[in-house]
């Protein structure tokens, strides 16, 4: 295929540049009737391609024409069979995967570290869940895969399930042996979804962790806009090997997609399928490169620990991607302090930060300049906070709040009852504090990552409640609730429960 055109993108140019009289939507009417600062400061080329479904230009929801060509492409590049664009982030991707995948009623093996999105595909869905703890890393704080032995148990636990979903790789950038669990999962007859939302480079790359569509899963969610290039919200699902029927996918996609998709989003995408099947290697290779060389130089610095080979020595990893810097704090302060004082001394902007960590992705955008202010603002952090004769205690003059110390995700926990059930079940308001042992009508999660702590339907312990207010305590952002300060909680109202 010829990689070097963008089927998408020139046939938005060239109609642009033929100025057609339009009595359709957007209303902006190629920027002439939007605010004048917002055109003047985008400039009228973005606006002049922010154009909807007319004939020459197809239509996302039954594409034939540019947008399929586009596609093709695109999964060419990503050695998929078939690639959807979304325009609703690989969360719309996920969505589309899932309830593709599963029915109401239908059992989906899923880690406990999900994403957000995936849950939320499962109530939709009416699937029930059935959760698989990921190998814990005590000593940074995080999760990392689920090992081959617990797919295997599960597996055998849940014969009848319909899917198993696997996050290559983790939002900490560590993956487990793909192939083998594809194969595995594929041998009795589930099927292997992937998320994929941080690594569409992989593709790119040997250096990288095997790609799904590369181990032979069935589908794939990948955030393009995340790693590959494009912009924020446009991202693709990726669907291989004729297990799945893709006209049920691409009406799931339909039927989660607005009906006024941005062609800006498609564009970015069309354009940075190019870019990545034409210079994708050359360019993932600069990035491990910079990664690697960054790393080496933040392991030199008192009180921070990047991993690199050595975790995949680790339960629960046989890969991961070097351009994901996961940088341990033994400095007194969490994470979260970390990144607050990085952007308020050093003006700098980290993926996420946690109780014990920062995240720093390195892409195709950096070079050695960002990279050395990072290095730079990194071994200010050390000198101000650490201490290592007072066992890393922050010096006079720099605040920090007590460290609470890595503390694992909690456990999935029981379900009382299937997670669309509760949520659509007589729910009451109570006190955080006080919802233990009730069961769960919302969702709680920090974000970023995004990972539920409590879910509905899942029966609220003690341990989740620790977690919670350990991240409150620290500053961290937990999310979910109908009440933003995070005191109440909405439970399954309890004549409710009884009913179960
Ligand atoms: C592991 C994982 N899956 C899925 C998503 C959803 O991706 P998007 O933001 O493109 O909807 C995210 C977003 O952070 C994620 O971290």
């Amino acid at each position: 295929m010829d990689h070097q055109t963008t089927p998408l993108l020139t046939a938005l140019r060239r109609h642009a540049a033929e100025e057609p009289v339009q009595f359709h939507i957007p209303g902006h009417k190629k920027g002439r009737g939007a605010d004048p600062e917002f055109r003047a400061f985008v400039g009228d080329n973005v606006l002049s391609i922010d154009l909807i479904n007319i004939a020459p230009l197809d239509d996302l929801h039954q594409p034939a024409g540019v947008i399929r060509e586009a596609e093709a492409l695109a999964a060419d590049a990503f050695g998929a069979d078939d690639t959807l664009f979304s325009v609703q982030g690989t969360t719309g991707a996920i969505m589309t995967m899932i309830m593709a995948a599963c029915s109401p009623g239908d059992k989906i093996i899923l880690p406990r570290n999900a994403h957000k999105s995936i849950l939320s595909a499962v109530i939709f869905a009416g699937a029930l869940p059935v959760w698989v703890d990921p190998a814990k890393d005590r000593r940074l704080g995080i999760e990392h895969g689920v090992t081959m032995d617990s797919i295997r148990e599960a597996v055998s636990l849940h014969p009848d399930a319909k899917a198993v979903l696997i996050i290559n790789p983790t939002y900490y950038g560590t993956s487990i042996d793909l192939r083998q669990a594809v194969e595995f999962i594929h041998s009795r007859g589930l099927l292997a979804l992937v998320d994929e939302a941080h690594g569409t480079l992989l593709h790119c790359h040997e250096r990288l962790p095997m790609s799904a569509m590369q181990a032979g899963a069935d589908m794939a969610a990948s955030s393009v806009h995340k790693l590959g290039g494009s912009l924020t919200q446009s991202s693709v699902l990726n669907v291989k090997g004729g297990r799945v029927d893709i006209r049920r996918v691409r009406s799931f996609m339909s039927m989660l997609t607005t009906t006024s998709t941005s062609y800006i989003l498609l564009a970015s995408l069309d354009a940075a399928r190019r870019q990545l099947a034409l210079n994708g290697r050359a360019l993932a290779e600069e990035t491990i490169r910079l990664a690697v060389e960054t790393r080496r130089q933040i392991n030199e610095i008192p009180g921070l620990y990047c991993f690199g080979d050595e975790i995949c020595e680790q339960p629960g990893v046989f890969h991961y991607d070097p351009t994901k810097l996961c940088i341990h704090l033994e400095l007194g302060i969490t994470g979260f302090a970390a990144e607050q004082w990085l952007r308020e001394t050093h003006n700098i902007e980290v993926e996420l930060s946690d109780l014990t960590n920062l995240l720093c992705l390195v892409t195709l955008g950096d070079t050695k300049r960002e990279t050395g202010l990072l290095i730079q603002a990194l071994r200010h952090l050390s000198d101000t906070f650490f201490r290592p004769e007072a066992g890393s205690i922050a010096p006079n003059g720099a605040s920090s709040p007590p460290v609470p110390g890595a503390v694992s995700l909690p456990a999935a926990g029981q379900f009382a009852m299937p997670p669309r059930e509760a949520f659509y079940a007589l729910s009451e308001s109570v006190e955080l504090l006080g919802s233990c042992g009730r069961t769960a009508a919302e969702f709680l999660y920090v974000y970023p990552p995004g990972i539920p702590i409590v879910m509905p339907g899942q029966t609220i312990t003690a341990e989740a409640l620790d977690y919670i207010v350990k991240h409150l305590e620290a500053g961290l952002p937990v999310k979910g609730p109908e009440d933003p300060a995070v005191q109440r909680l909405r439970v399954v109202a309890a004549e409710e429960a009884c009913l179960v």
